[in-house]
């Protein structure tokens, strides 16, 4: 049998600082659980563009289809600020998404014990949290057609268009209704059907797909007050479902939930391949974080929770994905901080490095 194949793409800023973290923990399910994966690297966003000229280039777009997972760092950075839309970072990772047709962005929120002081809202409104937004990652208003910026009437005009077609919607629908009957049962879908016709459709579709899922009891809210929702009374939600725009925005926000965007992870599915595994990349939620970049201070818990949910997603590894999950709480729980999880004055955070060796023990230590 030939091993799972994996390529990782780095990308720009600390997409790279976090991604050696996850190199040490694929190297140690290697040489401790007998799990080796065929590991390939690659340049993606401003590292491409250097080499390349393009953002991500046409081998690398091709060896993505081929693998069984692509695990992603970050793209982006002030350095590539100028260039030309068509070139910029994120639309190699657009690309990406785009072309692989991973059409299900599940972004995770949940709260560690550990880090339930550390939130911004108060203790009890988060310790416990464990909130799953299902995000439309492939259409809206991201691809919507029309776009563009161009001159009318002596001025200029930007356009982008929120397009959803029902199959759109219910393929994500679908996806999010499966995740809520292996968890609590409840989904909430949010749009904005009281001012776009997409919000309408939206929420048709959805009501409709939930006709296959008796079980699930569903509910429906206007994305803004979906917002003030989730920093209200977060445990209220078990699933999420919306769009492209709205995930966006509404999981950053689910982020500081959790303490820090450097501990949320994300998976992007697409359909099956031929081999029964979803087409799927893994990526942290979080950016580039050029404020930070080269200074060993990242977190590297979401792009190390993201290969997580690539060992459950994609591999069938459910209890070394489980292992890995443990071994951060623990670290955690432990008190080892990166910088963006302390609050405390006097308190010395760990380097990023520091941070995946911790892990890393703590995985010897689960053995
Ligand atoms: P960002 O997520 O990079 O950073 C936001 C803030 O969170 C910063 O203060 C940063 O220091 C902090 N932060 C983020 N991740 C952290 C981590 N792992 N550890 C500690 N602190 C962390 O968002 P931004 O500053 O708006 O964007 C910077 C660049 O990244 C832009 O070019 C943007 O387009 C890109 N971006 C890329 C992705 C991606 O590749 N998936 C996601 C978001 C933003
Ligand atoms: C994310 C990012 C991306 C998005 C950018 C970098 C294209 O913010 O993955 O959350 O907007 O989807
Ligand atoms: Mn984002």
């Amino acid at each position: 049998m030939t091993n799972p194949s994996l390529l990782i793409l780095p990308g720009d800023g600390i997409g790279q600082e976090v991604m050696a973290e996850v190199r040490k923990v694929i190297d140690w399910i290697g040489a401790k659980r007998g799990a080796t994966f065929d590991v390939s690297e690659d340049l993606v966003g401003g590292a491409a563009y250097d080499k390349h000229g393009v953002p991500l280039a046409d081998e690398t777009m091709a060896k993505a289809q081929e693998v069984d997972a692509v695990l992603l760092g970050a793209v982006g950075g002030p350095a590539y600020d100028d260039l030309d839309f068509s070139v910029k970072p994120e639309r190699g990772l657009l690309r990406l998404r785009k072309e692989m047709d991973l059409f299900a962005n599940l972004r995770p929120a949940q709260c560690f014990d550990a880090l339930a002081d550390f939130s911004s809202l108060k203790k009890d409104l988060v310790s416990g949290l464990d909130i799953m937004i299902v995000r439309e990652l492939t259409s809206g208003v991201y691809f919507g057609e029309p776009r563009g910026i161009s001159e009318v009437d002596g001025q200029r005009v930007g356009v982008n268009t929120q397009r959803y077609t029902e199959a759109e919607i219910e393929r994500g629908a679908r996806a999010a209704f499966e995740l809520a009957m292996k968890r609590d049962k409840k989904l909430c879908s949010m749009e904005k059907a009281n001012v776009m016709e997409s919000g309408i459709l939206w929420r048709d579709v959805v009501t409709e797909v939930s006709k296959d899922y008796p079980e699930v009891e569903l509910s429906h809210m206007y994305a803004d007050n979906g917002a003030m929702q989730l920093v209200r009374a977060p445990k209220q939600f078990d699933v999420i479902y919306t769009d492209n725009l709205f995930g966006d925005i509404l999981s950053d926000c689910a982020a500081m939930l959790t303490g820090s965007l450097g501990m949320l992870p994300s998976a992007s599915l697409g359909a099956p391949m031929e081999n029964g595994r979803p087409k799927a990349m893994y990526e942290p939620v979080h950016g580039s974080a050029p404020d930070i970049m080269g200074q060993g201070k990242a977190n590297p818990c979401a792009c190390i929770l993201s290969f997580a949910m690539a060992l459950r997603y994609s591999f069938d590894m459910g209890e070394e994905a489980t292992r890995l999950e443990t071994a951060v709480e623990k670290v955690l729980a432990d008190g080892v901080r990166t910088g963006d999880l302390l609050n405390e004055e006097g308190v010395k955070p760990v380097s990023t490095s520091e941070m995946g060796d911790a892990v890393i023990a703590a995985l010897d230590a689960s053995l």
